[in-house]
């Protein structure tokens, strides 16, 4: 005989199947305002997205964007509670851009983005952002001057000094480069000079994304269930807990000596590492966890975007040589007498960065968000459900004839032109500086933390480079001889430029 309290739960358990099923075709049904974007020949499988991605947004961006309208695209890689895309109009981004991560977050969309919750990768605390770019911010002259010093040295190690030339491969020095000067300033001497925790840094962000990847390939009924049996995912894992590890000393000395939580010490060097600045911004009570994360996020987020960037310039820039010499004499009259570079001074090199990266950004989409409460944009009274998932067709705008002349040829001295004509509104046009037109490091208030530092970084390397070696380009390990070529996307990010090499001779005043 069933007892009074089986009787009872049957109903109880019907209530909430019904409940379960009406939210999930509300939810089914909560984007229909907004038309879908799909490939016309009926191709929509997830190879077709993952390859062609930077064509279906160039499409969307021009059938509804540009009348204002938003578009959604079916999301077959990148998550698995939230279905589609919805890419916002250019209008509607300038709406949303200072909403904090309360309202549009980027916390909550890279963890579905990057499939967080079946990886285990770090989760990003939400005060990191905020802490780096004022930390980066108020201290950018010194740590400017630092990074001179460190990839003098770098160069000077792994580059060839002698009269014979010698070849590598972009992204292979490229990734450690920045690693071992990115490193250099954001952890103690303990960690940066230690050679297996920065060889473990260069892996973080390829594992991070194989790891998602991999998840993605399986229903996600069953990638829970399998997730922790993928070897990516393992790994993943244990770089995380190898993160924390490494960092318990560093947090227990910063503790210690009440440097966390702590913003007005910020500018106190009290001697651990260069620049406390980032872990004065943190929260009071910051966990370990919540540090040794952030650190590896951080992480995460600067090696191989900067080392993309620079190689696609670098190849830009060695295909249309015609640009070399002005940016090496530029190079040579922003040397300071101790040898330094002025990076200030680098004001053509700044506009042909921008040009690289306006055709060829690391990320097609960026302003990934997560709407967290029903909105209503005042624009145009577009409604979003709360948990909707929006972004911004960066690749897309960036070659809008309407913005850009002559959108898809490359033009190094467009921005020039464009900051003489616009002497007033000149610092827009700036690399790192994140408007509705060049989305490269995202916008807003949740825009790239890290960008003026990349910026210097890079800067600083391709005149390192130009001042002191003959450069020529290589495929394969063979001289390239060819225009400038296009680089392939997966999914929404840019391949690595893998094949190619840089010949360097020394150069002997
Ligand atoms: C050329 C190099 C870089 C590119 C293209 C790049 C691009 C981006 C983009 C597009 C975002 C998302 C912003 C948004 O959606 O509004 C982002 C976030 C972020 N970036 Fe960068 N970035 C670069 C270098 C760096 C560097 C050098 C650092 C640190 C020193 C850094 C730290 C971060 C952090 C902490 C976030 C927040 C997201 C997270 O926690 O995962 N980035 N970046």
């Amino acid at each position: 005989m069933p007892t009074i309290a089986v009787v009872a739960a049957v109903p109880v358990a019907v209530a909430i199947a019904i409940f379960q099923l009406y939210r999930w075709w509300r939810n089914s049904r909560a984007l229909n305002h907004i038309p879908t974007h799909e490939f016309p020949d009926g191709d929509n499988s997830r190879a077709r997205y993952i390859k062609d991605l930077k064509h279906l947004l160039e499409t969307g961006y021009r059938k509804y964007n540009k009348s204002g309208r938003a578009f959604k695209i079916p999301i077959p890689v990148g998550g698995y509670s939230v279905k589609y895309r919805v890419v916002l109009p250019k209008d509607h981004l300038e709406e949303i851009k200072h909403l904090s991560n309360n309202v549009f977050s980027w916390q909550l969309a890279s963890r579905i983005v990057f499939a967080q919750d079946y990886t285990g990768a770090p989760d990003r605390g939400p005060w990191s952002g905020k802490a780096l770019r004022i930390g980066i911010h108020q201290n950018l002259g010194d740590i400017t001057r630092k990074m001179d010093r460190q990839i003098d040295e770098y160069f000077r190690k792994h580059l060839p000094q002698g009269a014979s030339s010698d070849s590598i491969n972009l992204m292979k020095f490229f990734v450690p480069a920045i690693a071992n000067i990115t490193n250099a300033l954001l952890v103690d001497h303990r960690l940066s000079s230690n050679p297996d925790w920065v060889s473990r840094t260069c892996e973080f962000a390829v594992n991070r994304y194989h790891a998602a990847d991999e998840v993605r390939a399986w229903p996600p009924y069953i990638s829970k269930l399998a997730a922790p049996l993928l070897p990516s995912v393992r790994k993943l894992r244990q770089s995380r807990a190898y993160v924390k590890k490494e960092m318990t000393p560093l947090y227990e000395q910063l503790k210690a000596q009440d440097m966390l939580g702590n913003g007005e010490k910020r500018n106190k060097n009290i001697g651990i590492f260069g620049y406390e600045w980032l872990w004065g911004g943190a929260p009071k009570g910051v966990t370990l966890q919540d540090f040794s994360d952030t650190m590896m996020r951080t992480l995460i987020a600067s090696i191989h975007t900067t080392a993309k960037t620079v190689s696609v310039a670098l190849i830009d820039l060695l295909t249309q040589p015609q640009y070399i010499n002005e940016l090496r004499e530029e190079a040579k009259a922003a040397v300071r007498l101790d040898g330094s570079i002025d990076v200030d001074k680098l004001f053509r090199l700044d506009c042909f960065l921008k040009e690289s990266q306006r055709l060829t950004p690391v990320f097609l989409l960026t302003m990934n968000r997560i709407v967290t409460q029903d909105y209503m944009f005042k624009s145009s009274s577009l409604c979003l459900p709360a948990g909707t998932m929006t972004t911004a067709a960066t690749s897309a705008i960036a070659t809008d004839p309407e913005s850009f002349e002559d959108p898809n040829t490359f033009d190094g001295h467009r921005f020039l032109r464009l900051r003489e004509q616009n002497k007033a509104g000149e610092s827009s046009f700036k690399m790192g500086m994140a408007t509705e037109d060049s989305l490269g490091f995202g916008l807003g208030s949740q825009a790239c933390p890290g960008r003026f530092f990349a910026v210097n970084q890079m800067k600083l390397m391709l005149s390192k480079l130009l001042l002191g070696w003959d450069l020529t380009l290589e495929k394969r390990g063979v001289k390239f001889v060819g225009t400038r070529p296009e680089m392939e996307y997966y999914d929404f990010s840019v391949v690595a430029p893998n094949d190619y090499g840089l010949r360097l001779k020394r150069k002997f005043a």
